[in-house]
């Protein structure tokens, strides 16, 4: 289901829940991280789906806001990015801040749904996002759905992982497939 902004800041603390059990960080993180993505929310272009279940227990989430100038994640990705990519990716694109999905219902297709479903109508020309090296199950996802490098291994202050710098053009090419068991 999709989110508004008053929706997402209701459930910021339980969905920080997820992101932190999602990432293997400790439950210390939450209240911090509930702190920013409240104020994310308040950004042009800010769109937020979560899943949940019968109960409405929330299983997963994911948000995002137009990247632009002057907040932190665009103004270390354009370091990282050439001119090119600067003008041709980062202008006025979807920065996927975040997407994640509970442990244990993690592999089923839910981050997928919940990814198409933020993206579905977007008026932006492309999503960007950065995810860490590696062969992770955010990868496959990321590449399956047709999302191209912009940056490779570039470090972020405060965190000595790698990541990638991702991005795909809006509409997605990529989304006739469907996952097993989501048909
Ligand atoms: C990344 C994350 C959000 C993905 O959500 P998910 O519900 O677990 O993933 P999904 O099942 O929707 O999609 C990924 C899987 O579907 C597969 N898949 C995706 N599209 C597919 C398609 N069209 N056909 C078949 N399989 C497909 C992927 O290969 C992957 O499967 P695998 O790991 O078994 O290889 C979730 O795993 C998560 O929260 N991970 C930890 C936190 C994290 O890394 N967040 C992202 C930070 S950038």
């Amino acid at each position: 289901m999709r989110w508004d902004r008053a929706e997402f800041v209701a459930r910021v603390r339980e969905a920080m829940t997820i992101y932190a059990e999602a990432m293997g960080y400790s439950p210390s993180v939450v209240d911090n991280r509930a702190g920013y993505a409240s104020g994310h929310a308040d950004r042009p272009g800010f769109r937020a789906v979560a899943a949940v279940d019968l109960d409405g227990v929330l299983l997963g989430f994911g948000y995002g806001y137009t990247s632009e100038p002057g907040q932190w994640w665009h103004d270390q990705v354009v370091g990282a990015v050439d001119r090119e990519a600067e003008e041709q990716w980062l202008r006025g694109g979807l920065e996927l801040c975040e997407l994640h999905v509970t442990p244990t219902r993690q592999g089923v297709g839910l981050g997928r749904t919940i990814l198409l479903r933020l993206l579905e109508d977007a008026p932006h020309p492309a999503v960007l996002l950065s995810t860490p090296e590696g062969d992770t199950r955010a990868w496959r996802l990321y590449r399956s759905l047709g999302f191209v490098d912009l940056a490779r291994r570039h470090l972020f202050p405060g965190d000595s992982r790698p990541f990638a710098v991702l991005g795909a053009r809006l509409p997605l090419a990529a989304t006739s497939q469907e996952p097993p068991g989501d048909a």
